[in-house]
Parts: structure tokens; C-alpha cells; sequence
């Protein structure tokens, strides 16, 4: 199943809240076109030597954002790769500028139950940290989806798909 289609021509951009499975599905797309993915989380820690919640420990969160920006701006020089975004990277409106000019901005969601299930083991996300409960992801999801909204080119429901079935729904909406 490796490469077996061609690469879309432009970007496939990544966006949604922490949990909405933006890794799994860059992943399962990255299989299937043989496209590069570039994990923004992933490489920022990468670069600074330490993890995100370290991040915000040492420098505190503008700096993790400053950081976000300036590797979205570099990302542009790049073609046929798939970004997969930090939930809060559509916070900002010169970020969403800067993903949109060579990318197709595809928004996963799910619901906050959905999202507690996933993230509940996991201690990499300093804003969830002290939490993690259905009441507080509903209300910060709520607090971002008019911007994930107007960020986003695409609208995928994740809740009760598999990966599968979630990429083959990415490919037959950005293929238009
Ligand atoms: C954040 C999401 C995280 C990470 C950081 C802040 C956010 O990425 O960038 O903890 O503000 O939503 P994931 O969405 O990949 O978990």
C-alpha cells in the first residue's frame, strides 16, 4: 500500500485539538502518498534538546508560540510534505497565513470525550496537565473553534472512524 498514489501537489496541513488524532492520521497519509511529515511538537523539542513541557517550564508559553511561527514560516519552502500542527498553532492569524499559502488546511475533530480518552495517559501537554476533564476540553475547544473554523479548508469527524476510513475521507475532499 506504500506511495500508491501520487502526492497531492501541495501541502496537506494538519490542524485540531491536542488528542484529535493530527499524528496517527499524518502517518497513515505519509504511508499512502509517500509524502514527509514534519511533527511541529516533534522537531521544536528536537531543536531545543528538551520536551514541551520543558519548553514551557524553562522559556514559558510565548516562546514556544514564537517558536511555532518561525517553523511554519521556514515550512513554506517546502512541497509535498504533510504538517502536522500543535493544537494551538491556529491561534494565531499569521500562522494560518502562512499555512495556507501552500497548503490545504484540513481540521480533525472529535469530541471532548473522545479527547479525554486519548490524552488521559499522556503527561507531554502542559495545557492539559491539571485538566484533564471533560468540562475543560469542551470549554477550550470551545474557545478555539471559531478559529479552527476559519483556518480550516476541510472538516473531517474523527470520532468513531478508523485511520483508514479517515484518510480515505481527506483524499476524496482535497483531491477537489
Ligand atoms: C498545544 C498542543 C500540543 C503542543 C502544546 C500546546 C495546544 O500539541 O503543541 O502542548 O495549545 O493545543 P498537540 O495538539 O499535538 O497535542
Amino acid at each position: 500500500m506504500s506511495g500508491k498514489y501520487v502526492p497531492f501537489g501541495f501541502n496537506i496541513v494538519l490542524i485540531g485539538f491536542m488528542g484529535c488524532g493530527k499524528s496517527t492520521i499524518a502517518k497513515a497519509l505519509s504511508n499512502l502518498f509517500a509524502m514527509d511529515v514534519v511533527e511541529m511538537d516533534q522537531l521544536i523539542a528536537e531543536r531545543e534538546g528538551m520536551s514541551i513541557p520543558e519548553i514551557f517550564d524553562t522559556y514559558g508559553e510565548p516562546y514556544f508560540r514564537d517558536l511555532e511561527t518561525n517553523l511554519l514560516i521556514e515550512m513554506q519552502s517546502k512541497k509535498n510534505v504533510i504538517i502536522s500542527c500543535g493544537g494551538g498553532v491556529p491561534m494565531r492569524e499569521v500562522n494560518v497565513r502562512e499555512m495556507k499559502k501552500n497548503g490545504k488546511v484540513i481540521l480533525l475533530t472529535a469530541k471532548p470525550e473522545t479527547i479525554l480518552e486519548r490524552v488521559k495517559d499522556n503527561h507531554d501537554r502542559p495545557l492539559l496537565e491539571n485538566n484533564k476533564n471533560v468540562d475543560y476540553i469542551a470549554h477550550l475547544m470551545e474557545q478555539r473553534w471559531e478559529k479552527y473554523q476559519a483556518a480550516a479548508d476541510i472538516i473531517i469527524e474523527t470520532d468513531g472512524k478508523s485511520a483508514f476510513e479517515i484518510c480515505e475521507e481527506i483524499i476524496a475532499k482535497a483531491g477537489q
